[in-house]
């Protein structure tokens, strides 16, 4: 295949390469609807990020109970300055990059002259999110160099350039967002596309007290809930089905014997509806579907699956309460 008709150049600092097919509203559509059909029902958590959900969701990291960005955060410092030496003339690559406010933090706490010879490099599903983040790094970062990648980082990481010592930065627990068996793979994958002298910066959130965790994804003023029905909006755009948001309530506990957060939505009362192209879609009162988990880990559990992978951790920095860990890892000799 010829990607080369898929890059645009804004201007003479950035350019973007979108290795995306275009996927089809029919392919999402049957993405949602096999989920649906599925039992127990689920919804890839993919579709929560519509406009609105994005839009909810940033809302969400504001929030005092959503501790997780806050922490990482007052992290991100401590790494920068702890990776400043590594990044002398690197390429820096964000997977699942999103805005700047997390890069931003870490690129004040490089020293200007390592600045002027970096290649910053965002993966990210969304081209708008690339292209909204690579201006604001250039208001505040002249000297920067962005080659956007729009892409999907479990599978085009192979497409990534590979001429230059890297830092691969994949921030926000995300990785807590994958079952175990996609989690250990995809750390497997980005092993073998490292070199022995690439890095690799990664956040965990943590294990902690059971309320703290819940209250995380059960807020007071009910964002969380809200961004969790707005899923509901996506399937009916997708689907043409009718679904009333409020007709679900919004799920979300700590398992403990899996040790992951996990949200769903619970079905207030029997529910059915026609798609637009004529299939039937049951749901009954009390009928929970899944729509995400999001795995909290132990520094051990951390340590044990990223080795399992051909990593091996080098540092981590943690807040005083444990929280939220953010570790540096090198592909196993
Ligand atoms: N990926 C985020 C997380 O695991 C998403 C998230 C935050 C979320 N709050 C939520 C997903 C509530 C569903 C419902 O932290």
């Amino acid at each position: 295949m010829d990607f080369d008709n898929s890059t645009i150049r804004y201007n003479e600092r950035l350019e973007v390469k979108n290795y995306l097919p275009e996927m089809g509203k029919d392919q999402l559509a049957e993405k949602i609807w096999y989920g649906l059909q599925s039992t127990p029902k689920s919804i890839p958590s993919m579709f929560f990020y519509d406009t609105e959900g994005s839009k909810i969701y940033e809302r969400i990291t504001e929030l005092p109970e959503y501790y997780p960005p806050q922490v990482e955060k007052s992290l991100i410092p401590f790494a920068a300055d702890a990776l400043a030496q590594h990044l002398v003339g690197s390429d820096v690559i964000e997977l699942g990059s999103g805005d700047c406010s997390k890069i931003s933090i870490f690129l004040d706490h490089v020293p200007t002259e390592t600045l002027q010879g970096l290649r910053y490099i965002p993966v990210d599903f969304s081209l708008s999110a690339i292209v909204d983040s690579a201006y604001c790094l250039q208001s505040r970062y002249s000297d920067i160099d962005i080659m956007g990648v729009v892409g999907d980082f479990l599978s085009h990481l192979s497409f990534l350039p590979n001429d230059k010592r890297k830092l691969f930065i994949f921030f926000g627990s995300t990785i807590g967002n994958l079952e175990r068996h996609d989690a250990l793979s995809f750390c497997e994958q980005l092993a073998q596309s490292m070199s022995p002298d690439d890095l690799f910066l990664m956040g965990f959130d943590m294990v902690k007290d059971r309320d703290v965790l819940n209250k995380a994804y059960n807020d007071g003023e009910g964002v969380t809930a809200e961004f969790n029905r707005n899923i509901i909006n996506v399937v009916n755009s997708l689907l043409g089905t009718d679904l009333d948001p409020m007709a679900f309530e919004h799920v979300a506990f700590f398992n403990e014997s899996e040790s992951r957060i996990e949200m769903h939505l619970k079905a207030l009362n029997d529910l059915v509806t026609i798609t637009s192209d004529g299939k039937r879609l049951q749901i009954e009162e009390g009928e929970m579907i899944h729509t995400e988990n999001s795995y909290k880990f132990t520094l051990d559990g951390m340590k044990d699956m990223v080795e399992d992978s051909g990593l091996m951790l080098e540092r981590v920095f943690s807040d005083d309460k444990g929280w939220f860990s953010l570790g540096i890892f090198r592909k196993k000799r």
